[in-house]
């Protein structure tokens, strides 16, 4: 059976964390968040940490080259020899382009690539109710996906927080970057015939059914290409 080598691709609030987290316990294979691993890396002060805070915070894209050698070493170790999940990356074309350079050094290719659709409307509407654990990043929403304790994370019991990126003026630019930036990625990926689109403005649980009817259809067509 063919690797699975995954993309997940939509606006900041899309769904591509909720989404993610399903994925990773579902199919095992490792799961690179370049938000998450961005905001560890300002927690912890680290010179990447450094470098990312301000943009982060103004809801601005990180420069391509601090980002693009996080995921080349990560994709170079062992454990994402099966496959792998990237959440976030790439954002922009050369991230894009860096991307296919290293794969194709390792013989590999994106083979997947989910693009999570949900309007401006919507992305306002869930980033304004969105609490996020402070130890591992696990998601909830005030109203669409309450915790059981209010402001206790469910999996491992630490407090939830709102993101500093999460106030509506941040929110904005960080949609403006995703038009600008990251919606060409839309038809760089379309090109290869590696995109899937999926209605994003669901019940997550449907959204997670759509997804694996879509891969289990994508790893059929590809391994009979094989
Ligand atoms: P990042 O953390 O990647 O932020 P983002 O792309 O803006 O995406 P989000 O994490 O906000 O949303 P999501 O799509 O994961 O949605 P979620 O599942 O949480 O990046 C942050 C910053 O880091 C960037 O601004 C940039 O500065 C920097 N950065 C990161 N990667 C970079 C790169 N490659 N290059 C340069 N800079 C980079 O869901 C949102 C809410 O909606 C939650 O409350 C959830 O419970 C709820 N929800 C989810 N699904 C549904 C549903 N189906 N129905 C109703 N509610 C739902």
């Amino acid at each position: 059976m063919s690797e699975l080598n995954l993309v997940l691709l939509g606006p900041p609030g899309s769904g591509k964390g909720t989404q993610g987290e399903r994925l990773n316990e579902d199919l095992r294979l490792p799961y690179y968040a370049t938000g998450d691993i961005l905001r560890a890396a300002v927690r912890d002060e680290t010179e990447l940490g450094r470098t990312a805070k301000g943009y982060m915070d103004a809801g601005d894209l990180v420069p391509d080259d601090v980002i693009v050698g996080v995921i080349a070493e990560a994709l170079d170790s062992e454990a994402a020899r099966d496959g792998f999940i990237l959440d976030g990356f790439p954002r922009t074309t050369p991230q894009a382009e860096a991307l296919d350079a290293k794969l194709d050094q390792l013989g590999r290719a994106v083979g997947t690539v989910l693009l999570i659709d949900v309007s401006d409307e919507e992305v306002v509407r869930r980033l304004g109710g969105r609490r996020t654990c402070v130890e591992n990043g696990h998601v909830f929403h005030v109203e669409f996906n309450p915790p059981e304790r209010e402001g206790v994370c469910d999996i491992d019991g630490s407090e939830l927080i709102t993101r500093d990126d999460d106030n509506p003026e941040t929110i904005r630019n960080r949609l403006a970057q995703y038009h600008e930036k990251t919606e060409p990625l839309v038809g760089y990926y379309d090109q290869r015939g590696v995109l899937r689109r999926l209605d994003g403005e669901r019940d997550p649980d449907e959204v997670a059914e759509e997804i694996r009817r879509t891969l289990a259809t994508m790893r059929l067509e590809q391994d009979e290409d094989v």
